[in-house]
């Protein structure tokens, strides 16, 4: 028999989650469905998408317990702490990392049911379009819906030449999975994994190689940021090539030969226990058989969307991982938010140039808005408000004086175009910045809010000063 719905999701990843339950709240009859492989201990699909199983949730679980190791290997001393060598037990720190993945990923299916959303296992694939909507195949069985909201994300770009079998080579999946810590760990990619996960490993000893065939590092982000990022990670250990072409990687039982020319082209070889390739993500639309329903795509495989993640097929939505902007998981959610209000008749609304990016080193790299090289290159006349954390009680109290935030704010109108912070807390500190420039706020909108001492939150507010070069303790 086949089952109907007001709403059909497909895929469970955070963008898919949010849009059902967010449909589910607001009164439609809603189903999602989700076929991803993620091990399960009761051989059923898992919600919460590569960001749950995968992603996000697992890597932050490994840079925290890494990141305790590292200052308690190397900081306790200096307040007085002793405790010896610290030694890591690498498979009681996989197994925290799998509980905390469990207890979120169940967690995923308790909200399905508190909200009365179906799940259901298997992979959604279109069959064609009804007199109410279209016709799906989730697994065996045959669905039917009025609106379809396509949320089936990304997996890691693969190299040719280069096939991963996560173990020795390995790409998200089996990086979070490495069992013992490698003595030499080669990344493939200067981006947000390489650094998050060469950081992981660094820390508890392997020495690691990164390869960017860029020339340069951290683009997206403002140069100020980029630089330092660079330094200080370099300073930890990270060893950095860039402006590398890879010709060859041959893996054999005990590891990995990857030969590449350097910038100059003079060949180079790097061997290594492990390899991780981290070289970007592509989107998830193979077997939906979507194209063959009509729907469009983009030069680089995303589905098209408009500004509310319309398609051009009536009554198809796309969000997340699969469709333009930014590869996140909080954008992804905010669109799905949108597109359940959207469904229901309302304004639905995401900013993709307010969604804050963060990468989870230490120190911590958090950013909103315009860089100054953009700015610049745009030819807007701007102020700079910098202010190190070195500045700031708090971060000395808590032995983190590393880093800066930059504000950068419009020199006629003084509204603020972007924040850019290196430092510890980047990540939460950034959620200030996102909400007064949500707000189309100004430098001294923000040098006017009374901020709680001794906080981090202080650094911004005088950033805030700084750009009026009214800082005060600075
Ligand atoms: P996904 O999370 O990829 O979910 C899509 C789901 O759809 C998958 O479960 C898939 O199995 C399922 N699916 C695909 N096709 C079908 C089909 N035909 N039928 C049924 N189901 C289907 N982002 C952040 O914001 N912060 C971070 O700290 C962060 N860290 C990351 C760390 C790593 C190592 C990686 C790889 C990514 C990280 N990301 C992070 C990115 C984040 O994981 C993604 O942006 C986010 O998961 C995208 O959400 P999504 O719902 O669009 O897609
Ligand atoms: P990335 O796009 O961040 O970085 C990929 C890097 O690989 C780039 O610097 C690129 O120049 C380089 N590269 C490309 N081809 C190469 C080659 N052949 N050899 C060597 N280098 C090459 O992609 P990454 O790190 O794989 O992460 C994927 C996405 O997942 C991110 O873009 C981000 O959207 C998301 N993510 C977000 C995190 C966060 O929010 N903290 C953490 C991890 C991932």
């Amino acid at each position: 028999m086949t089952q109907s719905f007001e709403v059909l999701v497909i895929g469970g990843g955070p963008g898919g989650y949010v849009a059902a339950i967010r449909a589910a709240q607001l009164g439609f009859k809603t189903a999602c469905c989700e076929s991803n492989p993620y091990a399960d201990p009761r051989g059923e699909p898992r919600l919460g998408g590569t960001c749950l199983n995968v992603g996000c949730i697992p890597s932050k679980a490994l840079l925290h317990t890494t990141h305790l190791f590292e200052e308690a290997a190397h900081d306790f001393a200096g307040q007085g702490i002793q405790i010896g060598e610290p030694k890591i037990d690498v498979s009681r720190m996989l197994a925290r990392k799998a509980e905390i993945v469990n207890k979120l990923t169940t967690g995923i299916k308790g909200l399905f049911r508190k909200n009365k959303v179906t799940f259901l296992a298997g992979h959604g694939a279109f069959v064609g379009q009804t007199a109410n909507g279209w016709k799906v195949m989730v697994g065996k069985e045959e669905i039917e819906a009025g609106q379809i909201v396509i949320a089936t994300g990304s997996r890691a770009r693969h190299l040719p030449g280069i096939p991963v079998d996560n173990t020795i080579v390995c790409d998200n999946v089996g990086a979070l999975d490495i069992d013992a810590v490698p003595k030499k760990l080669a990344i493939l990619g200067a981006g947000v994994i390489g650094l998050e996960m060469g950081s992981v490993w660094r820390r508890l000893g392997a020495e690691v190689s990164i390869l960017e065939v860029s020339g340069s590092f951290l683009s997206a982000a403002d140069i100020d940021i980029a630089r330092e990022t660079q330094k200080i990670l370099t300073k930890q250990g990270l060893e950095f090539h860039f402006g590398v072409r890879i010709d060859a990687v041959k893996t054999g039982r005990k590891g990995v030969t990857v030969t590449y020319a350097d910038k100059d082209g003079k060949a180079n070889k790097l061997e290594a226990d492990r390899l991780i390739v981290s070289v970007g993500r592509v989107p998830n639309t193979e077997g939906l058989n979507a194209e063959n329903a009509g729907l469009k795509m983009n030069e680089r495989g995303q589905i098209e969307v408009d500004a509310h993640c319309r398609t051009n097929l009536p009554g198809v939505w796309a969000i997340g991982d699969v469709v333009r902007g930014p590869m996140l998981a909080h954008k992804a959610m905010e669109e799905g938010v949108m597109v359940a209000e959207c469904i229901a008749g309302q304004a639905g609304h995401c900013d993709l140039d307010m969604i804050p990016a963060v990468i989870y080193t230490t120190p911590e790299i958090a950013w909103i808005g315009k860089s100054e090289q953009q700015l610049r290159a745009e030819g807007v006349a701007c102020k700079v408000g910098k202010v190190p954390f070195m500045a700031n009680g708090r971060a000395l109290g808590i032995d983190a004086p590393e880093g800066f935030v930059k504000m950068i704010a419009d020199a006629r109108t003084d509204r603020i175009l972007g924040v850019h912070i290196i430092g510890v807390g980047a990540s939460d500190l950034i959620a200030e910045a996102v909400a007064v420039m949500e707000f189309a706020g100004a430098s001294e909108d923000l040098a006017r809010i009374c901020h709680a001492h001794p906080t981090l939150s202080e650094v911004l507010h005088e950033a805030a000063l700084a750009c009026d070069k009214r800082a005060l303790h600075f």
